[in-house]
């Protein structure tokens, strides 16, 4: 499978689809697969929703998205892929209003309902992915859909009364050079001061105060880009508070700096949250996914919400997740590390486990040496992982073997920033880092290393980090959910009993841990069942 598609909640069921191979353990012969859930953490299997069968879709039904129209009528656009790799925008309908799991789907009659032509200047192989719909105010809908001219990242942007007749808008929504072609874009509002969901057509108005997310999927690099600004329905612009061309891209925002692309939100009425799912792809070689007869799968579903600060999103695993972990969990308090201690975490099934741990650093952050910044900035994250003039690292070993042979480590490092200006305040940088480089004994696999900057002061505020741990997949969340890294491991020996959890001090001082708390967790039931 690869990218989610159409994730919407309709009369209680949740629903999931997927971008997936029936033929095949890697890509290709791309249909939609359907789950259903009641909890976002079991899913049962349905028929497949689309395959490809019309002229406009003989070579797939690519990403897209569902939209419940007026709150409650479920339909689904998607990407066609005809000859010649040709891409257009197309509708399906439930066949059955009445049945929750929504099992079939038909085609419009219309389809393709947008299609480049010789007039509208798009560019017919690069044309891809519609958004979920929102209301404007004068009764029209609107869409995005990813494309690319020359090595502009366009979001177009459509307009129509109908759901069938679709005008392209003079502008699109936002543009930028040199970022390349934008698959999979996300559009929606957030509350400023709250960690409530928004309705994706929520009006703009005085009653509620709003931001918009705008999220890209940067092909060229496999990684998804956010940026928060303000819509401007009238005009249709979305004017982002930092954007592409405004800064590098190294400072725009990702929802997660390892593995985890084509990602999607929707709003869930049921528990007034919007909820985020991404793709996480395989860091194994095409052989061995042949091998094990899949690849790609589908993070663990977050909440999204705008943090505080209104600088940044924050993402957190949805709480459904927690009716996975074991009923007595390993919960250690205010713990002395000393430097090089690695201490085993007992009783836990490392191999699917889910840690929380955080850490009183106020000390030890100010043992860190002064760091002299080049031209006043920081490196890029990954150079200052082992970067030893910062103070640490500490934090997780997971997917640890006996002897270490194998280990994919978590931790941050704390780095004390000289000051040029003439204001006092002694500054520090925190760096999050995911290392794989010793994760697997297996050389084939890429085997690189995440990292990303977590705007926390340690001298007033904890450091804490979650990591759910899930045989080949470590997903971890920094700062509250800040930072995410997720990452895609094969160890050949830390694997189910063998595996081995450790929390660790490799600074040169006393580390404080204040808690931890560490759970076993239960297998989900993932497709097993049919219905
Ligand atoms: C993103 C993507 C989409 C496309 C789909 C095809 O991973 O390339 O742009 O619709 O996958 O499977």
């Amino acid at each position: 499978m690869n990218d989610p598609n159409g994730p919407m909640r309709y009369k209680g069921v949740y629903h999931m689809f997927y971008q997936h191979n029936p033929k095949g353990a890697t890509w290709g012969n791309i249909a939609w697969g359907h789950s259903v859930s009641h909890d976002l953490v079991n899913w049962v299997p349905l028929p497949l929703a689309l395959s490809p069968t019309k002229s406009y879709d003989i070579n797939g039904c690519w990403s897209g998205s569902a939209t419940l129209l007026h709150g409650h009528k479920p339909v689904l656009l998607y990407t066609g892929l005809g000859p010649n790799q040709n891409q257009t925008q197309n509708l399906a309908l439930p066949l059955n209003l009445s049945d929750p799991f929504l099992k079939h789907w038909v085609r419009s009659q219309l389809n393709p309902l947008i299609a480049p032509t010789s007039g509208n200047h798009i560019n017919a192989t690069s044309f891809r992915d519609p958004t979920t719909a929102w209301l404007g105010h004068d009764g029209l809908w609107r869409i995005l859909v990813g494309s690319q001219r020359k090595d502009r990242g366009l979001a177009l942007l459509f307009k129509s009364k109908d759901f069938v007749q679709w005008v392209k808008a003079k502008h699109p929504l936002y543009s930028a050079k040199h970022t390349g072609m934008w698959e999979c874009p996300d559009f929606f509002p957030v509350f400023i001061n709250s960690t409530s969901g928004v309705e994706t057509s929520t009006p703009h108005d005085n009653h509620f105060r709003l931001k918009h997310v705008l999220k890209l999927s940067l092909i060229d690099l496999s990684q998804d880009y956010y940026m928060i600004g303000t819509y401007n329905q009238t005009r249709d612009s979305f004017i982002p508070d930092m954007g592409f061309e405004d800064t590098e891209l190294s400072s725009i925002f990702r929802y997660d700096y390892g593995k985890f692309y084509a990602s999607k939100t929707f709003y869930d009425d049921e528990k007034k949250r919007r909820i985020l799912w991404g793709w996480v792809n395989e860091s194994s070689v095409r052989e061995e996914d042949v091998q094990k007869g899949w690849s790609g799968i589908q993070g663990i579903p977050r909440s999204v919400w705008l943090e505080e600060s209104g600088k940044q999103l924050v993402q957190w695993p949805i709480e459904e997740i927690e009716k996975l972990r074991s009923r007595k969990p390993l919960i250690w308090h205010s713990k002395v590390l000393q430097p090089g201690a690695l201490l085993h975490l007992p009783g836990i099934t490392a191999a699917q486990a889910d840690v929380e741990v955080s850490f009183e650093v106020k000390e030890l952050a100010k043992k860190a040496k002064e760091w002299k910044q080049s031209g006043g900035k920081m490196r890029e994250p990954q150079k200052m992982c082992g970067e030893k003039r910062g103070i640490g690292p500490f934090g997780l070993l997971v997917l640890a073997s006996k002897g270490l042979q194998e280990h994919t480590s978590v931790f941050f490092r704390i780095f004390k920033l000289n000051n040029d200006d003439n204001n006092n305040a002694t500054k520090f940088v925190v760096v999050m880092c995911s290392d794989q480089s010793r994760s697997s004994l297996n050389h084939k696999n890429d085997l690189s290393s995440y990292a990303a900057f977590l705007d926390v002061d340690p001298l007033h505020h904890k450091l804490s980090l979650r990591t759910l741990i899930d045989h080949s997949v470590v997903e971890s969340f920094g700062g509250k959910g800040q930072v995410c890294i997720t990452a895609r491991v094969y160890p050949t020996l830390a694997i189910n009993d063998e595996a081995q959890l450790f929390v660790f001090n490799n600074a040169s001082s006393n580390l404080k841990l204040t808690t931890l708390t560490a759970w076993s967790m239960k297998k989900a039931r993932v497709n097993s069942v049919k219905i």
